[in-house]
């Protein structure tokens, strides 16, 4: 059998049939600026991630009032393991604290969620957390939840790299016949909208190996405001910000 593209990468998904009618399907943040807010207020580092939890509630709920289809959260990049045992150890804390308290609000608000990434290596009562709860709101056709758990693009890529590498073996699609709907359709957010817009709060104006391939035609949002004050007004400023951009996807 050969595949055919699982993605729609034309022109035409990527600039969105239906949808809300700012135009933002999908939009993805670079949560940055936790450490920051904790050290202007003399307060340990697990405080401002503690905080920033907070944001991602708020976040979480502000993207579904506007009607995205899909939010995608950077939570722990696959260097943060080079930060402290302990603030790692806060992280995750603070991951099994949210799953098991969001988890009545995903299901009573139709939020699917879905982590990307290589998150089976976490912890495995984490793992276990996070696989039921995204297959108890696997059904649910609200605004997809993602989180990026131990992700790196480039790895992502890699992945979805040998994943086709596998099926041309096989035998399952012609090597010449490879396109990048193929490519797309193999990554971790293969089941999300095209990215439209992607934040990165703190100031800092990097991707960090943040959805390389995803950003292709994305617009990019930076704000000064650190993680932990982000809000509903704030992603209510990068879409109103995305709605005055004329998007031309290398056309003029
Ligand atoms: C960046 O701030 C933030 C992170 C590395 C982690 C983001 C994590 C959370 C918001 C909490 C956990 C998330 C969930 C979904 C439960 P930083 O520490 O790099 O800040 P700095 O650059 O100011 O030091």
């Amino acid at each position: 059998m050969i595949l055919a593209p699982a993605n729609d990468e034309s022109d035409d998904a990527r600039q969105g049939a239906g949808g809300p009618a700012h135009g933002v399907r999908h939009a993805a943040i670079i949560m940055d600026g936790n450490g920051r807010w904790a050290k202007k207020r003399h307060l340990p580092r697990a405080a401002g991630h503690k905080r920033g939890v907070d944001a991602v509630r708020n976040t979480v709920r502000a993207a579904r009032d506007l009607g995205l289809e899909a939010l995608t959260l950077y939570a722990f990049s696959s260097e943060n393991w080079k930060r402290s045992e302990e603030e790692v150890s806060d992280l995750m804390g603070l991951l099994r604290h949210f799953i098991k308290k969001e988890i009545d609000e995903f299901i009573a608000n139709n939020v699917r969620l879905l982590v990307i990434g290589n998150y089976k290596a976490l912890e495995s009562d984490i793992v276990e957390m996070i696989d039921d709860l995204m297959a108890r709101t696997a059904h649910n056709d609200g605004t997809t939840l993602a989180i990026a758990l131990n992700y790196g693009s480039q790895d992502e890529i890699v992945r979805a790299a040998r994943s086709l590498a596998v099926k041309a073996a096989a035998g399952e699609i012609p090597v010449d016949a490879i396109t990048d709907g193929h490519l797309a359709a193999e990554l971790d957010t293969a089941s999300l909208p095209p990215l439209d817009l992607l934040i990165r709060t703190s100031g800092e104006k990097r991707l960090s190996n943040f959805l390389l391939w995803q950003s292709a035609y994305a617009e990019m949002y930076f704000t000064d405001v650190l993680w932990p004050d982000f809000g509903a007004d704030d992603l209510k400023a990068a879409i109103d910000c995305f709605v005055s951009r004329e998007r031309r996807f290398g056309g003029r």
